[in-house]
């Protein structure tokens, strides 16, 4: 740095830049804004002193935030997904919700770019499909239990899935608008049961600079098959979380790491009048805290 006046301090290399933003970050008000402004300036700063970034690679970067803001709608999130692809949503679903008493693990997972607020609100053994839908029937039941290991009754059991086809109803104008989502309600012991049918693995969207990102690296794009569930009961902090199929062959290369192994659900199969129904028991354990849903991804 060099001082062209008592007052006066200009940056004369790359390094000497970060100490000025640094005392510009440092006069926010608010003291976790300011943390985090100046952490978020010190690796911006250190990543790309470390990895000597040209401008050609800046405008590339510039590009791709561009285009994940552009590319976000109606229909997706383009936005979360970069997040995801890099594992971060995981990381702060992990980071915000640590393993339970009675339960040594962490059943938080990903919110993902498809839940829709106002789900159709439904009666134990309801079934979520609401238009022509292939694939095998699945019973989904199980309890929310408190931290106590207490049930819970009232509470709210929110679910959403792809369809077999491996689109949400959002994505698919085959299919009725709320296809594959509901919303329950546990009984006076505390248990849920809904009917649907066995989700499949799908693609997380390709169409945008994440489908590129993904090219670039020669990754798949594909999530294995999942289940997604919202708890939610007053008192409590809401429980976002996915339960996977544990015969599914991408398990252990989710595009976006979604799969802890705490979320991996048994998904059985019985033969019943020579039919496939495939069963589901997924117990949740809520935590004391406030009941504060999410902003949805899409309307
Ligand atoms: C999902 O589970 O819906 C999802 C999560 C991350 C990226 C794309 C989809
Ligand atoms: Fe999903």
């Amino acid at each position: 740095m060099s001082k062209v006046t008592d007052s006066l301090v200009l940056p004369t290399t790359p390094e000497t830049i970060l100490p000025l933003v640094l005392e510009v970050m440092a006069r926010t008000p608010d003291p976790r804004l300011r943390q985090l402004l100046c952490s978020l300036s010190t690796h911006m700063h250190q990543f790309v002193i470390e990895n000597q970034v040209t401008e050609k690679e800046f405008e590339r970067a510039v590009k791709f935030l561009v285009g994940i803001g552009q590319e976000t709608g109606e229909t997706k999130n383009e936005v979360i997904l970069a997040f995801d692809l890099f594992g971060v949503s995981t990381l702060v679903a992990m980071l915000n919700n640590p393993p339970g008493k009675e339960d040594e693990s962490s059943k938080a997972g990903l919110l993902g770019p498809f839940w829709r607020a106002n789900a159709p609100v439904c009666q134990p053994g309801d079934n979520i499909v609401r238009s022509d839908t292939p694939g095998i029937t699945m019973e989904v039941r199980g309890v929310v239990y408190d931290a106590q290991g207490k049930p819970v009754p009232n509470a709210k059991v929110d679910v959403w899935q792809a369809s077999p086809v491996g689109l949400y109803e959002n994505q698919d104008p085959n299919q009725a608008d709320m296809n594959l989502r509901g919303l329950f309600t546990t009984d006076a012991q505390g248990r849920y049961f809904l009917r649907t049918v066995c989700p499949s693995g799908y693609p997380v969207p390709t169409d945008g600079p994440c489908g590129e990102l993904l090219d670039a690296q020669l990754r798949h794009p594909n999530r294995p098959a999942h289940l997604h569930f919202m708890i939610s009961s007053p008192g409590h902090k809401v429980l976002i979380t996915q339960v996977f199929a544990d015969d599914d062959v991408n398990l252990a290369s989710d595009p976006v790491f979604g799969v802890t192994a705490p979320l991996v659900g048994h998904f059985e199969k019985h033969t019943v009048n020579g039919q496939t129904v495939a069963q589901l028991t997924q117990d949740f354990h809520l935590v004391p805290g406030e009941m504060v849903f999410p902003h949805p991804p899409i309307p």
